[in-house]
């Protein structure tokens, strides 16, 4: 992919991704190949750093004149809510920032976008959530994410279902503060009563896994994703194809959340 990396000079603004650890990350080929297909002047390189290493290394990120922002991820995204000097609503309800945008004064300006290109890339297959009854799979990272991002979406009714309970619980109460006028139940809800079926569980990643939810009541009136990337269909959307549902994978939600990045660092308009 080298040649896709943009000629990097005294003028290129400089982009990070922050993680623990760091030799397996993606962002950095899909990142650099977006830049360089639209001509913008800028690299995003990979910053190995520990968890005990991220405010020193943000704090001199702040000092970095050709710094433009950076990515963060596991296990970064809840510690950096607290270093940002301003975060977005949906950072704020969900507790964890993964994307930072370094203003020309040195602040650094938090996102999390994990559930916006969720929701973002169901609008690009097509499926607006507006008005739509969910059912989400988890109450974890994910879960949580992409629940914000549906109820900002506008979904009139949220179903938490998590295997710890207290999870859910305090998830379902999250979100009821903050979209006083959205239903939200936790866990026993009929799958069947859900327009639309999220998996946010890490349940389907590893062959022989169970289950995230009851299967037999998928229908075809359904729309069914899974946060899961790897692999690109899980035993769920098998399932959830056989019956005729739409189903929606997890790799074009890294895509999208992808033009979102870049847009929210600054590096494209
Ligand atoms: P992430 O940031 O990827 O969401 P996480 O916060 O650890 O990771 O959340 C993992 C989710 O998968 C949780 O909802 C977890 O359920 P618990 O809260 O009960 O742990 C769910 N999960 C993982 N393994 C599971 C299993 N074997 N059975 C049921 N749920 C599981």
């Amino acid at each position: 992919y080298r040649s896709f990396l943009p000629p990097v000079t005294g003028r290129t603004r400089i982009y990070g991704i922050l993680a623990d650890p760091i030799y397996h990350v993606k962002t950095p080929e899909v990142m650099n190949a977006l830049l360089k297909s639209k001509d913008v002047d800028a690299v995003l390189v990979p910053f190995h750093v520990k968890p005990d290493g991220l405010k020193e290394l943000v704090d001199g990120l702040r000092r970095m004149e050709n710094f433009g922002g950076f990515i963060a991820t596991v296990p970064h995204k809840t510690d950096m809510l607290a270093l940002c000097d301003e975060v977005t609503n949906a950072a704020h309800n969900i507790g964890a920032v993964n994307c930072v945008r370094r203003e020309p004064d040195g602040r650094m300006v938090g996102a999390m976008l994990d559930g916006i290109g969720f929701v973002e890339a169901l609008r690009v297959g097509g499926a607006d959530p507006a008005g739509m009854r969910a059912y989400v799979a988890g109450a974890g990272g994910a879960s949580s994410a992409i629940a914000f991002a549906l109820a900002e979406a506008g979904v009139t009714h949220i179903t938490i279902a998590n295997r710890t309970v207290k999870r859910a619980v305090s998830l379902t109460e999250r979100l009821k503060a903050a979209y006083p006028a959205l239903t939200v139940a936790t866990n026993a809800q009929r799958v069947a009563d859900h327009a639309l079926v999220v998996n946010g569980t890490s349940l389907g990643m590893r062959s022989g896994d169970e289950p995230p939810l009851d299967l037999s009541q998928l229908h075809r009136d359904q729309l069914v994703a899974d946060a899961i990337m790897e692999p690109a269909m899980t035993p769920l959307l098998e399932a959830a194809k056989a019956k005729g549902c739409r189903i929606f994978p997890g790799k074009p939600m890294l895509e999208s959340q992808i033009v979102l990045m870049a847009q929210h660092m600054g590096a494209l308009a």
